[in-house]
């Protein structure tokens, strides 16, 4: 499958939500990436389920939740039944990885686990058989805008080695710091799926932006 385009709404003006998901979209977004944070978890507070719940509403592309939250697993029910295609939990708040990855899907939500920057690849190995994706952070978690970690790159190959060995077909997302300039290098270690903030909703055009994305990574298909 080719790589997913997945603009973050973190980077958008939140009084014109609608129009800068349509913008995405319009430029070709393949999901809509939904980023939850508590302010304790990590240092900032965004949204909840009721804007998620809006945002099903006008999204026409699948929404993927993003839960920089303590105890995701009290949550993932209002956000399933809010309209999340795609939830993650970070393994370093879930004690209960397996039940809680069992949980989303059994809500008939495709299920992701998320790794920061610090944490090793192989924490899946326990767990590698079950989620539907794995994000792997590219930044620590918190805000957008913030530079690409360059060990991201090995990271993810990393993470490629502890599925493929389970014989896992689970996707890989990268979140934090993607740009135009090194989508290629991201997809080339074995991204599937790529969240840009900044780069698309820090732009005068998210539209375009999208689509330069797009193109970026296109490039390194094409070397593969
Ligand atoms: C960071 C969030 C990201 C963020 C990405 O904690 O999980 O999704 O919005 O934004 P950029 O692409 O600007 O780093
Ligand atoms: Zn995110």
């Amino acid at each position: 499958m080719s790589v997913r385009i997945a603009p973050s709404i973190l980077s958008a003006d939140f009084a014109r939500l609608a129009d800068e998901v349509a913008a995405a979209e319009a430029g070709g977004a393949d999901l809509m990436h939904v980023d939850v944070m508590d302010g304790r978890f990590v240092p900032n507070i965004t949204i909840g389920v009721p804007v998620v719940q809006s945002l099903a509403a006008v999204a026409r592309v699948p929404l993927d939740v993003h839960l920089m939250i303590v105890e995701p697993e009290r949550h993932v029910g209002a956000f399933a039944e809010a309209g999340a295609a795609m939830i993650s939990v970070h393994a370093e708040v879930s004690p209960h990885l397996h039940r809680t990855l069992t949980a989303i899907k059994e809500l008939g939500v495709q299920a992701g686990v998320v790794l920061n920057p610090s944490t090793p690849a192989e924490t899946l190995e326990p767990v590698a058989d079950l989620p539907d994706f794995v994000l792997v952070m590219s930044v620590n978690p918190g805000f957008s805008g913030q530079r690409f970690i360059p060990a991201s790159v090995a990271k993810i190959a990393a993470v490629r080695a502890v599925l493929d060995r389970a014989g896992s077909a689970a996707a890989i997302e990268v979140d934090g710091g993607i740009q135009p300039a090194n989508a290629a290098r991201v997809v080339e270690a074995g991204a599937d799926i790529l969240v840009a903030g900044a780069a698309i909703f820090g732009t005068d055009d998210p539209a375009a932006a999208t689509r330069r994305l797009r193109q970026a990574t296109t490039a390194a298909q094409h070397i593969q």
